[in-house]
């Protein structure tokens, strides 16, 4: 069964040994450490097998929320786990007065695109050159919740 908690301290260093096998930009300890403190910040972990399996980071940006990253362990994909740390994403943000949720996607993560328009996300935009490693556009997407 899968549970999905806030992260705090004592998370920090499976948390970043588990992103840093995902996410383009990669994050160290101080970092996930930092934001866990913020106040307008958040990491949800998808807990199972007594090991985290997904994350997710989102920020409260001066009133518009903003999805950094969210990973889900290969063994685990297509059950539903992404959906239900977005969730708490928008949970977190909506008890903070935040309408809307951005972020960029590489425009070839399909899986990632799929999940971000099943959650509700429109695209607004492509960003040029926005990725380095390999070089790529990014849609820039947004969610109004209501
Ligand atoms: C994108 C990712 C987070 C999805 O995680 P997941 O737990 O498998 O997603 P879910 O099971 O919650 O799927 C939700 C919806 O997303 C879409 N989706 C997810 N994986 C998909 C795939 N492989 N093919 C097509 N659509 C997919 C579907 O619409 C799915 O709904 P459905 O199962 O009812 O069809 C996961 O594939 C991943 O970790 N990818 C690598 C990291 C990454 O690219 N992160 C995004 C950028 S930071």
């Amino acid at each position: 069964m899968v549970e999905i908690i806030k992260a705090d301290e004592q998370l920090v260093v499976e948390l970043t040994s588990f992103s840093n096998r995902f996410f383009d930009e990669k994050w160290s300890e101080a970092s996930f450490s930092s934001e866990i403190k913020k106040p307008n910040s958040a990491v949800f972990c998808a807990y199972c097998d007594n090991k985290i399996v997904g994350v997710a980071c989102v920020e409260n940006q001066f009133g518009d929320g903003y999805l950094h990253n969210i990973a889900v362990a290969d063994d685990y994909r297509r059950q539903g786990i992404a959906r239900q740390l977005m969730n708490k994403c928008r949970e977190f943000l909506q008890t903070n007065d935040v309408e809307k949720i951005f972020l960029e996607v590489r425009t070839s993560n399909t899986n990632a695109v799929n999940l971000y328009k099943k959650c509700g996300f429109e695209t607004v935009c492509v960003r040029k050159v926005f990725y380095a490693d390999p070089t790529e556009d990014a849609y820039s997407m947004v969610l109004e919740m209501k």
